[in-house]
């Protein structure tokens, strides 16, 4: 593949079924293998979908350090040190400060679980059930200052069914997270996906502020 020399680290804080689907392309080789994954907390059952895989892992707890901006820096020195193109959160459940942000603009990624911009935060899924929402979905976007709020890379679409549950829908939207999160993580690798002027392009082209989808593979 494109940009197979392209150094990436993943973040996690829980389950990792995001992480593992990003593990599952690497196998494929449509990713380059893994430098780490660094949890914040030590008892992610993600962490041993990387030793599984044989990744390094690190865990920068954030409970030990005396607040959030020391703890930012720990955890930005423990993933510089793998020299990173490309850090991608994957359920990483911290609310990331203007530096640690600033320091890796146009190289931070996240998955969220709503067609943002509706339903940032927590809770997506129960919410949109309880605005009646018919679509529902999950977002890729380069992380900035706002929260769940920067550019979109792509988003993926599942109909609110009648008779969902929080979790019957976060399934299905699930299903989607893991092939769009990949994909997007992939076109990186290949040069193809850049933040430009606060937008996000891809091959060359500014991405909509909707209808991000269907896209190219
Ligand atoms: C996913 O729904 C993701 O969109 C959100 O947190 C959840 C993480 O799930 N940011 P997992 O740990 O990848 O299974």
């Amino acid at each position: 593949m494109t940009g197979a020399g392209k150094r990436l680290v993943v973040l996690i804080s829980g389950r990792g079924s995001n992480l593992q689907a990003i593990i599952e392309a690497t196998r494929r080789g449509e990713l380059p293998a893994l430098c780490a994954v660094i949890s914040n907390n030590p008892n992610a059952a993600g962490l041993q979908h990387a030793r599984d895989a044989g990744i390094p892992t690190e865990v920068i707890d954030h409970r030990t350090f005396d607040g959030r901006v020391a703890f930012e820096e720990a955890l930005q020195e423990a993933i510089d040190r793998h020299r990173p193109d490309l850090v991608a959160l994957a359920g990483f459940m911290r609310i990331l400060g203007p530096q640690f942000i600033e320091h890796y603009t146009g190289r931070l990624i996240n998955i969220h679980p709503s067609l943002l911009p509706s339903f940032p935060g927590l809770n997506t899924h129960r919410r949109a059930i309880e605005a009646g929402a018919r679509e529902h979905g999950a977002t890729v976007h380069f992380v900035t200052h706002e929260v769940d709020g920067g550019p979109r890379i792509i988003q993926a679409r599942v109909p609110v069914l009648p008779g969902d549950t929080p979790e019957v829908l976060a399934e299905r939207v699930l299903r989607e997270e893991h092939r769009i999160f990949p994909l997007a993580i992939r076109w990186f690798c290949e040069n193809r996906l850049s933040l430009q002027d606060s937008r996000a392009l891809l091959d060359g082209e500014i991405r909509p502020a909707q209808g991000l989808s269907p896209s190219p593979e």
